[in-house]
């Protein structure tokens, strides 16, 4: 479970990033975070994983202070960044090994991961690859799989799909329907309609830094009755969709 509570970012003297968000993430659900380009979506996730301080408000994974205790609160969860670009200098199964140890996730454990998740993704062959030589799908695979070695409680990825195969995305989206059935919670953000609508649980809409929407999929077009597409609901929260 994650609490937001009225956190606010500011860049520079005035690019107000998130403005007094308040949104909690439960525990069983996957809830996707949806918002337009420039919206806070990725400045929100930095500030939840402690990337990024807020300036005001504060922010509890499985009830720990992210910024008063970050290593407690850095073992509940597992963080695929939208950008895979990392440790490329690493080979595959060194990275994954780099992450284990950081986590001190047991031999027996990390092993029965990889083999299981390489094959899901279908990059067992590469293991020995250095990630240099990785496309950006496979770079997205293996961080993936980084993230989530040491099985934390708690699921946040930006942006997880992109660049994925559709057989990936497929079996990522079963992983976090399998994670979210578990009891334990999976937030992602999104800019595919589509994925959010067969996918999330809980919908998170942000707009210009600001959260405009909370609830469920169904609460969400309860509340536009007499029009069905995500999309149209989308649009009209969102406004003409570009923030900056
Ligand atoms: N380091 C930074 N310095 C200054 N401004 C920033 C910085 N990071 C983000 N911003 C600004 O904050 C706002 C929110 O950006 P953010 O990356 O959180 O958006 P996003 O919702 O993730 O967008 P996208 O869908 O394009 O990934 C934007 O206006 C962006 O220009
Ligand atoms: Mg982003």
């Amino acid at each position: 479970m994650i609490t937001i509570n009225h956190v606010t970012k500011t860049f520079g003297k005035e690019k107000t990033a998130v403005r007094d968000a308040v949104w909690t993430v439960p525990d069983g659900k996957i809830t996707g975070f949806i918002g337009p380009n420039g919206a806070g979506k990725t400045t929100s996730l930095k500030m939840i994983t402690g990337v990024l301080k807020p300036d005001s408000g504060n922010i509890l994974i499985n009830g720990t202070d992210i910024v008063k205790e970050p290593l407690k609160a850095k073992k509940q969860f597992g963080f695929v960044s939208d950008t895979p670009d990392n440790f490329l200098r690493l080979k595959g199964i060194e990275y994954l090994n780099f992450m284990a140890d950081a986590y001190e996730v047991p031999t027996e454990e990390r092993s029965a991961f990889i083999s299981t998740y390489s094959k899901r993704f279908g990059i067992e062959q590469s293991l020995g690859d250095k990630i240099l030589s990785y496309s950006h799908g496979m770079r997205q695979k293996i961080m993936v799989m980084g993230a989530l070695i040491h099985n934390p409680s708690v699921w946040i990825l930006d942006e997880p799909m992109t660049g994925l195969d559709p057989q990936a995305s497929h079996e990522l989206k079963l992983m976090m329907k399998e994670h979210a059935a578990s009891g334990k919670s999976v937030l992602f953000s999104t800019h595919v309609l589509e994925v959010a609508e067969k996918l999330c649980d809980n919908i998170v809409i942000i707009r210009k830094g600001e959260i405009k929407f909370l609830g469920t999929l169904e609460e969400l077009k309860s509340r536009f009755a007499q029009d069905t597409s995500l999309e149209n609901i989308f649009l009209e929260l969102t406004g003409d969709g570009k923030d900056n």
